[in-house]
C-alpha cells in the first residue's frame, strides 16, 4: 500500500500503521461512513478512501487547515508561493533563521493563520506539534534556516495537492470533543479512534485523564458501529493499565514500534502498539512483536523478560 502522507506533522502521526489499520478494516469492508473523532494530521482518514466521512479534532488549527483545502481557500499554488516567500525570509534572518521563526510564531499565536500553522509544523523541531497551557505554539525551531529549499517546498506542495485530490465533498469536519462525535455513528459506519495515550505526553489539546478513557470506553462499548481503537499496550518498563481496566473485553492485536527521541542509538525506544476492536478478524496476525508468545490454557500469555508478570489476552494464535 502506498501511503498518502499529509502536509502537517506531529509526534503521534500513524503513518507507519496505516497499512496495518486498513488490513484490519478490509476484513469487514464497512458500507457506511469513516468516522474519526481524533483526526490529528489526518494520515489515517486520507488513506481511507471512504466516500463519506466525519472528521473531528479538538484542535481548531488542524480542522481550519483541512477545511481550507476542502473549500479551496488553501490550494497547492497558494502554499507554494507562501512557502517560497516565507522560506526566503527565514533563510536571510539573523540567529540562523531563528529570528524569523519567532516572528511567524508570534504572528500565528495572534492570528491563527492556517498557512502560518503549516510553516510552524514544517520548521518545528522533529516535526512535533505542541501547544502551551495558553494555547500558543510551543515547539522550538528546527535550526535549519534553509528549511524551505525548492525540493522541500515542492514536496509539501505535492502533499497539499494529494490531500486536495482525496478530500471528498461528503467529508464533514468538526471541531469539538470526541463525546459529541461518537454518538453520530450508525451500524454500517466504522469509527477509528486514536486518542492521546493515557499516561504519556500532554499539552493544551492533548490532556487525557482516566475519566476521558472511561468515557471513551462507555461510548465505544455501546456504539452500534464497528470501532478500532489505537492505543499502546506496553513498553520495556510498564503495561498500559487501561488495557486491563477497559479494553481487554474486546479483541486486541499488537505490533512493535521503534522510535527515536534524538539521534543517539541509546535513545532508541520500543513500544508495543495495539489495535482494539469490536469485531472478528480471524485473518489478522494477532501478534508480531518480539516478545515470544506462549499458548497456555487457550490464552495467550506474553512473558515480559525481566518481569514476573504476564499480560493476558483473549485466545489468540500467533502467526
Ligand atoms: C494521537 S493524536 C491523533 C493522531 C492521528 N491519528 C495521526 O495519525 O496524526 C490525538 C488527537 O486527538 C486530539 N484530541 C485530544 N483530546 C481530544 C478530545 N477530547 N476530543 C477530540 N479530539 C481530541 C488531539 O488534538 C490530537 O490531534
Amino acid at each position: 500500500m502506498k501511503v498518502i502522507v499529509p502536509p502537517l506533522k506531529s509526534q503521534g502521526i500513524k503513518t507507519k500503521f496505516v497499512p496495518w489499520i486498513f488490513e484490519l478494516v478490509k476484513t469487514i469492508n464497512p458500507k457506511g461512513k469513516w468516522i474519526e473523532p481524533f483526526l490529528g494530521t489526518g494520515v489515517v482518514a486520507f488513506n481511507s478512501g471512504f466516500p463519506k466521512a466525519i472528521l473531528n479534532d479538538v484542535n481548531p488549527h488542524i480542522i481550519t487547515f483541512y477545511k481550507g483545502i476542502l473549500d479551496g481557500t488553501i490550494t497547492p499554488q497558494i502554499v507554494k508561493k507562501f512557502l517560497e516567500e516565507e522560506g526566503k525570509k527565514l533563510s536571510r534572518a539573523n540567529e540562523n533563521g531563528y529570528e524569523y521563526y519567532k516572528i511567524v510564531r508570534t504572528r500565528f499565536n495572534k492570528n491563527h493563520s492556517p498557512l502560518d500553522f503549516l510553516f510552524l509544523s514544517r520548521t518545528g523541531f522533529n516535526g512535533m506539534m505542541r501547544f502551551s497551557q495558553k494555547g500558543d505554539w510551543n515547539i522550538p525551531f528546527c535550526k535549519k534556516p534553509n528549511r524551505f529549499a525548492p525540493a522541500y517546498v515542492t514536496k509539501i506542495t505535492n502533499q497539499v495537492r494529494k490531500i486536495q485530490s482525496v478530500l471528498k465533498r461528503d467529508w464533514v469536519f468538526h471541531n469539538t470533543g470526541f463525546e459529541k462525535i461518537i454518538p453520530m455513528a450508525t451500524k454500517d459506519d466504522i469509527l477509528y479512534c486514536d486518542p492521546p495515550y493515557f499516561g504519556r505526553y500532554v499539552d493544551y489539546y492533548n490532556g487525557w485523564t482516566e475519566k476521558d478513557e472511561e468515557l471513551l470506553y462507555a461510548l465505544l462499548a455501546s456504539t452500534p458501529a464497528k470501532f478500532i481503537l489505537s492505543t499502546w499496550h506496553h513498553n520495556n518498563y510498564r503495561e498500559n493499565d487501561m488495557i486491563k481496566k477497559f479494553w481487554n473485553k474486546f479483541t486486541i492485536i499488537t505490533k512493535d514500534h521503534f522510535y527515536h527521541s534524538g539521534g543517539k542509538i541509546e535513545n532508541r525506544n520500543s513500544i508495543v502498539e495495539a489495535l482494539v476492536f469490536n469485531f472478528d478478524a480471524e485473518s489478522m496476525a494477532k501478534h508480531n512483536h518480539s516478545v515470544m508468545p506462549k499458548i497456555i490454557n487457550n490464552q495467550l500469555n506474553i512473558f515480559m523478560p525481566g518481569e514476573d508478570s504476564f499480560i493476558k489476552q483473549r485466545p489468540l494464535v500467533s502467526r
